[in-house]
């Protein structure tokens, strides 16, 4: 994308390495899941484009489901206090949850999710997350999937954005500090 090339100071990961982490993710997913048919729920809005490709690698009878979250977390990096904007579409209980995010942080955005949706009694919840930042956590949770874990950089690209830019890129790329003032 030429319009985003004057603002990124490195490519994380091309096009071609998420290509192949995620069909190797849905791979592990299909062999792990054997004769279950697990739900599978984008935490929008960051998880849509994994989503689209991870479900497209999963060969299982599975169904989708979209959750939309918001923190208060004030520039770049998110609070504690989190709210469901727009809830799941179907009941979960007695189902096999997979939860698909693209970025595990601080955990408060899973650390809440994951309490809110044990209530409502799934059979099981195990998290997929594209990006990991294990040295930035704040609470106690870790994902069962990783794509890949990064250092604590300032990412964009494939569903991640910066002020809601960015989203369309297809690699993961460090954005620039002077972008956002870091
Ligand atoms: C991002 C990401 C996770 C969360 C991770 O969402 O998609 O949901 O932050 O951070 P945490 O582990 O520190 O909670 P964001 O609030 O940027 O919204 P978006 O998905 O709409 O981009």
């Amino acid at each position: 994308m030429a319009y985003a090339e004057k603002d990124i100071l490195e490519v994380l990961e091309t096009q071609e390495a998420l290509r192949e982490r995620v069909a190797a993710l849905g791979a592990q997913i299909t062999a792990d899941y054997a004769g279950k048919e697990p739900i599978i729920i984008s935490v929008l809005r960051g998880s849509f484009i994994f989503m689209a490709d991870l479900t497209r690698s999963i060969d299982l009878p599975c169904t989708v489901d979209f959750i939309s979250v918001s923190s208060y977390g004030v520039g770049t990096s998110s609070s504690g206090q989190v709210k469901i904007v727009k809830d799941l579409s179907e009941s979960i209980e007695g189902r096999d949850l997979i939860i698909v995010e693209d970025i595990l942080d601080s955990g408060n955005t899973l650390d809440y999710l994951r309490n809110v949706l044990m209530a409502r009694k799934p059979a099981s919840i195990r998290i997929c997350t594209l990006l990991d930042k294990p040295e930035r956590r704040e609470k106690d949770i870790q994902a069962d999937y990783v794509g890949f874990n990064i250092p604590n950089a300032f990412v964009v690209g494939y569903g991640l954005d910066y002020a809601e830019r960015y989203r369309n890129l297809p690699y993961i790329g460090i954005l620039k500090p002077e972008v956002y003032g870091g």
